[in-house]
């Protein structure tokens, strides 16, 4: 056995135990009632990078949470790898719905996991993928093998769309100047089948608001006679898509890059059943927009969905009302070249005109964030590409993602260098939702093949 792996298999018993207590401090930056412990996880996260092997660690105070930076540099003649992550989580609601409590994390067996997964909110997103590669630092540092320098910066609000992080980068291009940036907080296909997320979408996030009369209403008495706020609500959003679940939002498409013929025959190669997609969600049929595959809907085109939406009496029994206002949040998952707040402001203009007379309509704008793509032919690629054959026994295919991690082209554009993104989640761990787990088997293979990264990285840099 390598050291890589023998370091592994003789403290992974520790790896395991050190991040079940990670994930019991409820760091929900979402929810200011949490606000000390989100706090507190930025502590912990010191120590342990501390633990782990850096020179120099130090809590960055912002406008908003802290980011925790730290670094081990070897040689000015080195490359250097910035590692970002986030040790912020989703608040973990609706907790009826939870196996066992969202911070009291256990171990079970599934299907997908028979060496177990560690059930918790955020065991995967993003707290045990981050802390694979405090892990893998300590590793490397323990048996002589750290080959170049590298530099952690750790946030708290990426959840909440991170502009205090937008902030710090702004302000700390020198402190955090890097050759590669890598992060894992995404996915791959399987536990065989490893893929390298080359995309991500970009998102704009608005809440809107219908007013109607200016107090709640009978509704056998005013029923019939005023616009009904969610009436008009639920009409305007389901008039967002057409008969083929096109947008309906001028404008919306005209900078979405269409891929070419060849480039979705490419993507099509990815292994992927229909079946057992529906199966694993319970679904007798998929949905979407016409003439694109499901992988194609959930990664290369926009979309505009509500995540949310309330008004009037929901309580037990009945009430027979009119309600003042109806409200809805929805978010837009956008394609490289949409722009966010050009997005935002087409969906704004769109919006209010379709108020109807005896109503007003309010859009606000949440947070949002750039698209991203991410080319194969760098080193950067090749490195962590090689690094995943090695550990996995079988090459990683490029795949682009449906999800945003809105920071990414903000990397590029500030510190000018290009992000890796190795993901080692599961569509089926349930981020962002009731029984969030995080397979041990992932996390150990992370462990192991973030070092061999390094390793690959700065062979191809000299
Ligand atoms: N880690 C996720 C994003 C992700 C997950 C990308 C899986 C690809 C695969 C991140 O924490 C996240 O949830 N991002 C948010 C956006 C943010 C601005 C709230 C998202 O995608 O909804
Ligand atoms: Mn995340
Ligand atoms: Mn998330």
């Amino acid at each position: 056995m390598n050291t890589i792996k023998s370091y592994v298999e003789a403290h992974k018993t520790r790896f395991i135990d050190e991040l079940i207590e990670l994930l019991k401090i409820p760091s929900i930056s979402a929810d200011p009632a949490y606000t000390q412990d989100v706090i507190d996880t930025s502590t912990a996260i010191k120590t342990s990078l501390e633990k782990a092997g850096c020179d120099h660690v130090e809590i960055c105070e912002t406008p908003g949470y802290p980011i925790v930076y730290g670094h081990k540099h070897i040689s000015d003649d080195l490359p250097t790898v910035l590692v970002y992550g986030h040790y912020d989580v989703q608040p973990p609601d609706p907790l009826d719905l939870w196996e066992s409590g969202p911070f009291e994390p256990v171990i079970k067996k599934t299907k997908i996991h028979p060496e177990g997964a560690i059930f918790a909110r955020g065991s995967c997103d993003d707290k045990g993928q981050m802390y694979m590669h405090v892990k893998a630092l300590e590793l490397m540092n323990e048996t002589n093998q750290l080959p170049c320098n590298v530099k952690f910066m750790i946030e708290g609000e990426e959840e909440v769309g991170s502009e205090s992080l937008a902030w710090f980068v702004e302000r700390n291009q020198e402190k955090l100047a890097n050759d590669v940036i890598l992060i894992s907080d995404t996915g791959m296909i399987s536990n065989t089948q490893p893929s390298i997320t080359t995309g991500l979408r970009g998102l704009s996030y608005v809440e809107v608001e219908v007013t109607g009369p200016n107090r709640d209403l009978h509704s056998g008495l005013y029923g019939g006679a005023v616009a009904n706020p969610i009436n008009i609500l639920t009409k305007m959003i389901a008039s967002l898509h057409d008969e083929n679940n096109h947008i309906t939002i001028p404008g919306f498409y005209d900078n979405v890059e269409e891929l070419s013929t060849q480039e979705r025959a490419e993507m099509a190669k990815a292994p992927f059943s229909l079946e057992d997609y529906k199966n694993a969600l319970d679904i007798d049929d998929v949905y979407g927009e016409a003439g694109y595959t499901t992988n194609e809907r959930n990664s290369i085109r926009p979309t505009l969905d509500v995540n949310g939406i309330w008004g009037g009496y929901t309580g037990e029994g009945a009430k027979t009302v009119i309600a003042s206002k109806a409200y809805a949040k929805i978010s837009m998952r956008l394609v490289p070249n949409q722009d966010w707040r050009e997005i935002t402001e087409l969906f704004k203009t769109h919006f209010e005109s379709l108020a109807p007379k005896g109503t007003t309509v309010k859009v606000t704008p949440h947070h949002g964030g750039q698209g991203y793509v991410t080319p194969i032919d760098n080193i950067g690629y090749k490195a962590a590409s090689k690094a995943y054959e090695d550990t996995f026994g079988v090459p990683a295919i490029p795949q682009r993602s449906g999800g945003s991690i809105p920071i990414v082209s903000l990397f590029e554009k500030e510190l000018k260098s290009k992000t890796i993104l190795m993901g080692f989640g599961l569509n089926s761990d349930a981020i962002h939702s009731p029984n969030e787990h995080f397979g041990i088997f992932n996390y150990l293979k992370g462990i192991e093949t973030i070092p061999l990264f390094y390793k690959y990285f700065t062979e191809l840099s000299k």
